[in-house]
């Protein structure tokens, strides 16, 4: 009994490669999943492979999130969506690329749970959000200051939101991946002078899969975890441990 049967699980990003794995294993585990991002053609393929409802809006706009999600049943929502911004050090940030970091993964979450809550709280069954933080939220990483700092503030959204939800019998928490080798991060970690380093520090030593990160997501979606709220969940190869 994994609980998945008391109502529709939003996920953000789903257009994406951590995102598109949730919504696959979310299906595959007989939930009702909406996948959310801003590329319709990758939605509806994503629809047609496993029979998830899709749901385009921006996360940088409070009226599109709004227009989204106003009215929408939900029991569960995963913050996936995101955007890797630069590769930037405090001495040489470009703040409109910071600016837009925050818009999307830190506000843009805020958002999605402000509006998802009010349905989770209305339809009063309870619920489950998990936001998708980052191993850079807990430990400096070199060259990581907007990411880090837009996913360390999503991190005390949860704690927050954990806070304010949990008379609602709705649950938050957050995973912390390390590196997996999608669009946002290879052309970064990919490079031989900054991947193997990293992993030789790492006592796992390899890069995580989609799939490693989309199943805890799950387990802390499901009835499993139903007395977890509030945690940083690193799913690092034992990389922030060390
Ligand atoms: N990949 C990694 O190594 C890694 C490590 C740690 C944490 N994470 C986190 O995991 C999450 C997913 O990462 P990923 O690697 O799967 O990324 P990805 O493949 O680049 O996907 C990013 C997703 O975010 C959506 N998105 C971006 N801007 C948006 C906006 N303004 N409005 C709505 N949706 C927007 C994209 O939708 P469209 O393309 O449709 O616009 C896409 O679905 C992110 O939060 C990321 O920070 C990733």
């Amino acid at each position: 009994m994994n609980g998945f049967d008391k109502g529709p699980i939003l996920v953000t990003g789903a257009s994406g490669g951590i995102g598109g794995a949730t919504v696959r294993q979310l299906c595959a585990a007989d939930a009702e999943v909406i996948a959310s991002g801003r590329d319709q053609g990758k939605l509806d393929a994503l629809a047609a492979d496993t029979g998830c409802r899709t749901l385009a809006f921006d996360l940088t706009s409070e009226d599109s999130v709004k227009g989204a999600l106003d009215g929408l049943d939900l029991w569960g929502v995963v913050n996936c969506g995101g955007f890797g911004g630069e590769i930037a050090t405090p001495m040489d940030t470009d703040i409109a690329v910071f600016d837009k970091v925050i818009a999307i993964n830190t506000r843009g979450a805020l958002l999605v749970t402000k509006y998802a809550s009010r349905s989770m709280i209305r339809l009063g069954k309870g619920g489950a959000i998990v936001n998708v933080s980052s191993q850079a939220a807990l430990v400096a990483l070199k060259s990581h200051i907007s990411y880090g700092a837009s996913k360390a503030a999503l991190d005390n959204i949860t704690r927050v939101s954990a806070l304010e939800l949990g008379r609602y019998n709705i649950r938050v928490n957050g995973v912390h991946p390390t590196v997996v080798m999608t669009e946002m991060s290879a052309f970064y970690w990919g490079r031989p002078d900054i991947g193997e380093p990293f992993l030789a520090q790492m006592p796992l030593g390899r890069w995580a899969t989609e799939d490693e990160i989309a199943a805890p997501i799950v387990f802390l979606l499901s009835d499993g975890a139903s007395m977890i709220s509030g945690v940083a969940l690193p799913i690092d190869g034992g990389f922030t441990a060390c």
